[in-house]
């Protein structure tokens, strides 16, 4: 059994395969604390961490100091009000506007299995994966009741956590921040890893000590955003990729979010995640119950690739669903990078033709298909087909792309309207804006109020028209700018502190009918790039586009911060042409597509113009994507050496997890300058006594035990110049 209450000593202790979590009710069972949270322990009862002996005694033995107690106790969900002056995870104000509030133990549950969480993606599990415990808080002045719900994934060394707050009391509350997650710990001079960036340079690992006051990341940008991931980690200042402890925290949400680690007087480390209180309120009217996103939290002592080896276990088996979940996804080209906004069907059908002949599956028709969309200032909003473009129609267009074996696929951006379309012609009043101000406009267009039914309705059903119209098989769901002077016309002024939130239910409503109405196309997930490449995401399609940026030896990095959290089979990467149209770098096709191998794979060029050299590669790429795909999308993963670190060489492997077969990537970025021209490499992941047949780029190097592979290594050669790569593959023998 993954979790215990031990009545006497008032703990819960929660215990996964090498971790463990314990809370525990003090003050004769009055307040819920946090005991414990790292390496799996034995004993249940560790409530001497609480040094409740010590100054910060309970305020039922020193009553005169119940102040010192609210800020310093370990609050396991601390509200604010009564004391507690470091960051809180509930802010909340009855009618009278006071926000005194003390949550106080009400109950607990414990079962097997999860329960969905109510319009909000989130992990699941059955009851052999996974035990849920649930424990009750109340406020009675207020009438508020707060559940605190935790699921361990036993296995996977994850557990999710997430809370509800429900009024049983006959008058309104307001929550002004409803966050997810609190962890109070002993700072061990701990560093913080986020993954931070700017449009086509997205999840960049930032790692920085911990010092006194706050420091984290956020958005308010309406989306998760390109400038700041919904993750974080905290690590021992010696932890690197394969030792060391590590605290990995993912929220499943695509908005507006904090994650903060705010180190206090007493070198007490408090971290907490959710919803941005920044113009968040909530109207909790009597009997309704608010439910707050959902934490993935793991603890992994071995390293940063341990921890990535967690989330990506939970995130493919227990949060991405649908018919494309576990298995291989079709080989596409897209014709953004191809075309932009200038093509016609016959363009369309050559580059399907030409890439049917190498081993391409699947046509992506991108932006432009639709209203009188020419450039991007005109028609968001007007789903259907241009047929100045596309003459004789989406469906002769499907037909022709099918009939050369090949799969077809369709862009939309369907949150957003552009203020020339026949759709804001309509209805001007559907999109969000402050009525007292101009709409501020970001790449020319404006958002839809998706907080709105009859406006997500009015969108799906054009939507729903087209891909009913064809054999489509693919959808890129596109979101290309940030919200600002958000409003609705909808809601009382007193209620517009929900809109961030309600857009971002709205999202998740409509994602939620387009994947059940249609479960057998793929989705993939796009906001300029990767700006909103979060675990919520993930929920409702299985890939995610990473960038804008396609330069290979950009993606390096792009791609080294976002498989830290998230599984490579997540990964949208593509090789685009060259001079790269995002820096101009010429890379050699080769690197171009053993970087994008680990990934979804795909191509973004017009393979009709790239040189005949490059286009011959093709037939080889497309059938290492079908040997090693397998590897990279469900194998661990580990990293080995970043260039971003050493600015010379990016190095990473996927082992299956029988350990029968791996493959590692080799980019150098930089030509080695003198000296030896080869480099002894250490690899990871393989089992000792197996033993390996190793080849390079599939030449046959030499078969070699496990062990030998792992301490002594084996040379990397031949690989000269900028931008040469290699893949080498591991086969047990
Ligand atoms: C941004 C995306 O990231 C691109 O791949 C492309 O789909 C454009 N939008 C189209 O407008």
């Amino acid at each position: 059994m993954s979790i215990v209450y031990d009545e006497r000593s008032g703990v819960f202790k929660i215990d996964t395969e090498n971790t463990s979590y314990v809370t525990a009710l003090v003050d004769e069972k009055k307040y819920l604390g946090h005991v414990y949270y790292g390496r799996k322990i034995g004993d249940v009862n560790t409530t001497h961490l609480l040094r409740l002996d010590e100054d910060a005694e309970v305020p039922s033995k020193r009553p005169g100091e119940d102040l010192k107690f609210m800020d310093t106790f370990r609050f396991e969900y601390p509200v604010f009000g009564q004391g507690d002056m470091r960051k809180c995870c509930l802010n909340v104000k009855n009618r009278a506007r006071s926000n005194s509030c003390e949550l106080c133990f009400d109950g607990y549950r414990i079962f097997k299995g999860k329960e969905k969480l109510p319009g909000l993606p989130a992990t699941f599990g059955s009851e052999k994966d996974c035990e849920t415990l649930e424990i009750g808080l109340k406020d009675e002045k207020l009438g508020l009741k707060v559940i605190l719900s935790y699921t361990a994934f036993e296995k996977e060394d994850v557990i999710t956590r997430h809370a509800r707050m429900s009024n049983a009391s006959d008058d309104a509350l307001t929550l002004h921040s409803a966050l997810s997650l609190c962890l109070d710990m002993d700072n061990r001079d701990y560093d913080l890893l986020t993954l931070s960036g700017r449009w086509a340079s997205e999840r960049h690992i930032i790692r920085r000590r911990i010092v006194r006051g706050h420091q984290g990341v956020s958005s308010m940008r309406g989306v998760s955003s390109h400038q700041a991931n919904p993750f974080m980690a905290v690590l021992g200042k010696n932890a690197d990729c394969d030792e060391g402890e590590v605290y990995g925290f993912s929220l499943v949400y695509s908005g507006n979010f904090i994650a903060n680690a705010e180190l206090g007087s007493y070198d007490d480390l408090r971290l907490v995640m959710g919803i941005n209180p920044d113009e968040f309120e909530w109207k909790l009217d009597s009997k309704e119950e608010f439910c707050t996103p959902e934490v993935i939290m793991t603890f992994s002592d071995k390293g940063l690739n341990g921890m990535s080896h967690n989330f990506h276990d939970v995130i493919r088996q227990h949060l991405i669903r649908g018919k494309y979940k576990d298995i291989k996804r079709p080989i596409l080209i897209n014709n953004w990078e191809a075309t932009y906004f200038d093509f016609d069907a016959d363009k369309l059908v050559s580059i399907a033709k030409k890439a049917s002949e190498s081993g391409i599956e699947m046509l992506v028709l991108d932006d432009g298909w639709f209203g009188k969309r020419n450039d991007d200032t005109t028609s968001l909003g007007d789903w259907f087909v241009n047929e100045d473009k596309i003459k004789g129609g989406l469906k002769a267009l499907v037909d022709r792309v099918n009939s050369y074996g090949m799969k077809f696929g369709l862009w939309f951006e369907p949150e957003m309207v552009s203020p020339v379309s026949e759709y804001f012609k309509k209805h001007p009043d559907h999109v969000l804006k402050n009525p007292e101000r101009k709409p501020v406009l970001g790449r020319n267009q404006l958002v839809l109020d998706f907080s709105r039914k009859e406006v997500r309705d009015e969108v799906y059903g054009m939507m729903k028209k087209i891909l009913e119209s064809a054999n489509i098989e693919y959808v890129k769901w596109d979101m290309n700018r940030a919200l600002a002077n958000v409003a609705s016309e909808s809601l009382p002024a007193d209620e517009q502190g929900e809109l961030y939130h309600r857009y971002v239910l709205g999202v998740y409503d409509l994602m939620d009918r387009l994947t059940a109405d249609f479960p057998n196309i793929l989705l993939e997930n796009c906001s300029s790039g990767g700006g909103r490449f979060d675990a919520g995401m993930l929920y409702y399609s299985p890939q995610i586009w990473c960038s804008d940026d396609t330069d290979a030896i950009e993606r390096l990095t792009i791609q080294e911060g976002t498989a830290l959290c998230y599984p490579l089979s997540a990964m949208g990467a593509h090789i685009a042409d060259c001079p790269s149209h995002s820096t101009g770098r010429n890379i050699p096709f080769k690197t171009r597509g053993n970087v994008a191998l680990c990934g979804t794979f795909g191509y973004e060029l017009d393979i009709t113009k790239i040189p005949e050299s490059d286009r011959e590669m093709i037939p080889a790429q497309t059938a290492e994507y079908h040997k090693y795909n397998h590897i990279f999308r469900t194998g661990d993963y580990y990293r080995i050496a970043s260039y971003s670190e050493n600015g010379e060489y990016d190095l990473y492997m996927s082992v299956t997890k029988d350990k029968s077969e791996a493959v590692a990537t080799y980019v150098r970025v930089k030509a080695p300058v003198s000296g030896y021209r080869s480099l002894n490499v250490r690899f990871k992941g393989l089992a000792e006594e197996k033993r390996y047949k190793v080849f390079f780029d599939d030449e046959e190097k030499g078969c070699f035990y496990g062990d030998t592979l792992m301490n002594a290594g084996l040379q990397i050669r031949d690989v000269y110049g900028d931008y040469g790569s290699v893949l080498l593959y591991f086969k047990e023998v």
